[in-house]
């Protein structure tokens, strides 16, 4: 006897962004964040569990490659999937005993700042939910494998409230707007390098939090209105509006990066030269047709309405002519997605 259960969940990029913990065991941020999930299959984790009375103990499969289980928070949101489920008695005690085998794959680069874990885990632990049938918040659960996953439970524009509780139990993310909302959003993802970054993301904010003094400034004084303003601009569809304050807070997420102490950085040469030529090309046109933000790395997300795309398309790849410029087709996004669930 043998279930299995396979799901997928899309990556999101952050508008506004989510940088420093209050609390690290249970991943609460410092700031309400934004973000717009992208299609279904365009970037997206694809996660396989299969749960067996002869599985000698867990396993965890990434990109093909055996990983060790020995991962805390792999191991929370499995301990605590199973712990609901044993709570709401929907599956019986020996079918909680037996281990799992996790596979999953990522069709775009992992731990380059593409939100790898925020696809990643938004998958596992809608697997796991189906696997043993709870009924739960599903944003809650991902968050505890990492923040940014929260987010990408849901399609369309995401706000994740940081909450204000102790237990974390009102900080979980919902939706702004569907996809449908804006359908002439798009997004290009620009590949600049798919290596793993040498800073990860936790690593890199819990430096900032012990020693920036930029992130305290912008926790307190900007982050909360700049999230009323994004909310006012996707809500109204002003692109112009969305696409400075969205420039403004990537510019602002990498200056605390510098701001941090030993300093890090994620942007390269190359990502400094897309936002010469974007802000160049906004100022030609003279009016922002293009948004570009950049997570925890050197790729960059472009912003910018399906009108443009063509002539934006071809700017890119004359300036970087390279085959690594891809173009994602935009928002169009149902949540993470059961796939199918078999049961021998
Ligand atoms: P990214 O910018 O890609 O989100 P992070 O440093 O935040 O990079 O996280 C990368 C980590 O996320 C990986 O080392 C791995 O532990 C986890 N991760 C990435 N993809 C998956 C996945 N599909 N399933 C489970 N965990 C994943
Ligand atoms: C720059 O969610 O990857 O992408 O919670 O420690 O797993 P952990 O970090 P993660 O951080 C994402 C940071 C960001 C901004 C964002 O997605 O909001
Ligand atoms: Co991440």
């Amino acid at each position: 006897m043998s279930v299995i259960v396979t799901a997928t969940a899309s990556v999101n990029i952050a508008v506004i962004k989510y940088w420093g913990k209050r609390d690290e065991e249970l991943i609460l941020p410092l700031n309400d964040s934004i973000s717009a999930t992208l299609d279904t299959n365009v970037m997206c984790a694809r996660t396989s569990v299969c749960a067996r009375p002869d599985i000698e103990e867990n396993e965890m499969y990434l990109n093909g490659i055996k990983t060790s289980f020995d991962n805390k928070r792999l191991q929370t949101c499995l301990n605590k999937i199973k712990a609901i489920a044993t709570l709401q008695k929907v599956v019986d005690k020996e079918f909680l005993s037996w281990n799992v085998r996790i596979c999953s794959e990522n069709n775009f680069p992992t731990a380059a700042g593409l939100a790898s874990s925020a696809a990643g885990y938004a998958c596992l632990v809608t697997a796991l939910a189906k696997l043993y049938k709870i009924e739960s918040d599903i944003s809650q659960l991902a968050r505890l494998g990492s923040g940014s996953a929260c987010r990408s439970v849901f399609g369309g524009f995401v706000r994740w409230h940081a909450g204000g509780k102790c237990d974390g139990s009102d900080s979980t993310a919902s939706q702004i707007v569907q996809s449908t909302h804006w359908p002439e959003m798009r997004v290009l993802v620009l590949v600049v390098a798919d290596k793993k970054k040498h800073t990860s993301s936790s690593i890199g904010m819990k430096r900032s939090v012990e020693s920036s003094e930029l992130l305290k400034y912008r926790v307190e004084h900007c982050v909360p209105r700049r999230v009323d303003e994004m909310i006012n601009a996707i809500k109204g569809k002003d692109f112009q509006r969305f696409a400075e304050l969205t420039m403004k807070d990537s510019n602002q997420f990498h200056a605390v990066c510098l701001d941090s102490y030993p300093p890090f950085h994620y942007l390269t040469n190359v990502s400094y030269k897309i936002i010469d030529v974007i802000h160049k090309y906004n100022e030609i046109c003279k009016e922002t047709r293009v948004a570009y933000t950049f997570d925890a790395g050197p790729n960059a997300c472009l912003f910018l309405l399906e009108k443009d795309v063509p002539e934006v398309l071809s700017l890119i790849k004359y300036i970087f002519p390279s085959p690594n410029t891809d173009y994602v087709r935009g928002l169009d996004v149902p949540k993470a997605e059961e796939e199918n669930t078999f049961e021998t």
